[in-house]
């Protein structure tokens, strides 16, 4: 299968990806909008002619409430939404919760915030996306996810002991599958679904990391200085890959795939000390049918 390359690259900004493409009358939703990736990806899907309904969880003006650690949440957002969805950008997130937290179901908070409650919107919003023609799926991952498989047999660290960084990589794996998984069932509703690692930027994200970590990371001096190393990108070029999947016609029919820097990556084995790519574990169609089956079992109770 041949990668999909584009004439864009890790400094393109959202903006400059939108930049010949008309978006009136395509209705978009982006969850977590309100900050980070997810306003700028607004912004520019907005500067292109979209009509994009940001979903939050403090809601301000036009914004709509979403919390994806809720499922009550969830449902109410998709019983309040009637006609047509032409994508949506599943970009809300969590990072490395330093101890084990849990929704008020019990689930693990990254995978019920990241993974859960994504999947419940996307396939309680299955028939707008239908209605749509020729709607997209995009979900928000990171590099983090070739740190950890799913793990389907204690998916919320009830029983192994719990690891901050173990848990959103899950979940982000998680997040890649469901692209795959989305991919594999809606292509006859004309459905496509891909996922991205948006590279490094400040933002809100990185508000449970202690200095060392940083400092591991290269954005610390030892004096506490925060730092942009040369890799990091600005939140509007950190948003350009979220709206190249969701909006930019070089994506047309394009489903299931991984991208990072406005390209598709290469599949590779996972791994704590693995730099780049998609790991093997996140594209494994068998995992992603039976990550497809759990989610559901899950998500209807
Ligand atoms: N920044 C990076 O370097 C980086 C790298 C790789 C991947 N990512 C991914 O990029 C995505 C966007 O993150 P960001 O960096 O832009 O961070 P951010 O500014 O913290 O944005 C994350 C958004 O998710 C929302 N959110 C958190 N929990 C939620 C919940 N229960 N229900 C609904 N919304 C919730 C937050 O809303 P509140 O304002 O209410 O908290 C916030 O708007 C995430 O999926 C993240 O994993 C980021």
């Amino acid at each position: 299968m041949t990668r999909i390359s584009t004439p864009f690259n890790a400094k393109t900004t959202a903006a400059e990806i939108l930049a010949d493409v008309d978006l009136t009358g395509r209705r978009i939703i982006v969850t977590g909008g309100a900050s980070g990736i997810g306003l700028e990806t607004v912004r520019a899907l907005r500067g292109a002619g979209a009509e994009v309904t940001v979903a939050t969880r403090n809601p301000a003006g036009g914004e709509r409430p979403l919390d994806l650690s809720d499922l009550g949440s969830v449902r109410a957002f998709v019983a309040d939404w009637t006609g047509p969805v032409h994508a949506i950008v599943a970009n809300a997130g969590i990072m490395a919760v330093p101890t084990r937290q849990v929704a008020a179901n019990g689930w693990e908070l990254q995978l019920a915030t990241n993974f859960l409650g994504h999947f419940a919107l996307i396939t309680g919003l299955h028939d707008n996306l239908r209605q749509a023609g020729d709607a997209r799926v995009v979900t928000v991952s990171s590099g983090a996810h070739l740190r950890a498989p799913f793990d389907f047999d204690d998916p919320h660290f009830e029983r192994r002991p719990y690891d901050r960084w173990a848990a959103y990589g899950q979940s982000k794996t998680a997040d890649v599958l469901l692209a795959v998984g989305v991919g594999r069932r809606w292509a006859a509703d004309g459905v496509t679904a891909n996922s991205l690692n948006p590279g490094y930027i400040h933002t809100n994200l990185q508000r449970h990391l202690d200095d060392d970590t940083r400092r591991a990371f290269g954005s610390m001096d030892d004096e506490g200085n925060l730092l942009t190393p040369d890799y990091y990108k600005t939140p509007e070029q950190g948003a350009a890959t979220s709206v190249l999947l969701a909006a930019s016609p070089l994506l047309d029919g394009v489903t299931g795939r991984y991208f990072s820097d406005n390209q598709e990556e290469e599949a590779v084995p996972g791994g704590p000390e693995v730099p780049g790519g998609v790991a093997h574990w996140a594209v494994d169609p068998a995992a992603a049918d039976r990550l497809w089956d759990y989610a559901l079992k899950a998500t209807l109770n």
